[in-house]
């Protein structure tokens, strides 16, 4: 793994969109979190394609998950946040950004078609990650199978919790959503998960430097060649043996 230390979350998402920048030059798939902490990356992004004419007209995308239950256009599903915070003001058609169907009457089938549209698709060529205080990537709550698929989740409670914010109250915060498993994001070609502030610095240092461990859901990314982890110095502050991380550009970039 390759950890960036930055500064500030705007740094982190200045990184991040160094990251995506030459992906988005040749058309890539692009797989999509949602979330607070992807949100200083996608105004750069954003920023790029007014100013600098960075198109992501080529591009697919996929998302990470969406909640189950939830319709569609409810303000809060992933399908609608996205378009609002980041696909909605580029260029990407918007046929070209897929997400796991929430309002489906088979939530199995509609996972396993999620997870072959992927693989269909080509693959994605850079994934972008969020991470859970408790250490989930995607909705890949602890205890979730290494090789998992996408496929149907009980959130865990203090995702419920977490996510209340976006919600008038943590009753209306869906139980259940549709995600990657954690085998259909390590299938990814590139990995950058980011992570701001103190509330991650506990499930970035157990990604970081603890064991490869289903408690940990996103220590997964210790399988994978090409993963960056890039944290603002408030997120990095438990890891123990920072300054010896080399704060290299990690070889694809
Ligand atoms: C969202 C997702 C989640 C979030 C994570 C962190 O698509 O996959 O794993 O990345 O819950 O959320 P924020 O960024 O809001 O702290």
């Amino acid at each position: 793994m390759d950890i960036i230390i930055r500064r500030t979350p705007d740094e982190v998402g200045a990184y991040a969109a160094d990251c995506i920048e030459p992906f988005a030059r040749q058309g890539a798939t692009i797989g999509l979190a949602t979330g607070s902490t992807p949100n200083p990356t996608y105004k750069e992004l954003i920023r790029r394609h007014r100013e600098e004419g960075l198109s992501f007209a080529n591009c697919k995308a996929f998302l990470l998950d969406e909640y189950y239950g939830l319709p569609r256009d409810h303000e809060q599903s992933y399908y609608s946040t996205i378009r609002r915070e980041f696909t909605g003001s580029i260029d990407i058609p918007d046929a070209a950004v897929a997400s796991p169907n929430g309002e489906a009457e088979d939530p199995h089938s509609a996972a396993a078609s999620y997870d072959h549209a992927i693989r269909h698709a080509g693959g994605v060529d850079i994934q972008i990650l969020g991470i859970g205080a408790n250490g989930h990537i995607a909705f890949n709550e602890p205890t979730s199978s290494l090789r998992s698929r996408t496929r149907l989740i009980d959130l865990h409670p203090r995702t419920i919790e977490d996510n209340a914010r976006f919600f008038d109250s943590a009753d209306e915060v869906p139980r259940q959503a549709l995600s990657q498993g954690i085998g259909t994001i390590l299938e990814a070609r590139h990995l950058v998960l980011i992570a701001t502030g103190p509330a991650k610095a506990n499930a970035v240092q157990a990604l970081v430097e603890g064991p490869l461990s289903a408690s940990c859901p996103a220590s997964a990314l210790q399988l994978h060649n090409a993963a960056t982890v890039v944290v603002d110095e408030s997120a990095a502050e438990l890891l123990s043996d920072a300054e010896t991380y080399k704060d290299f550009d990690p070889y694809w970039r």
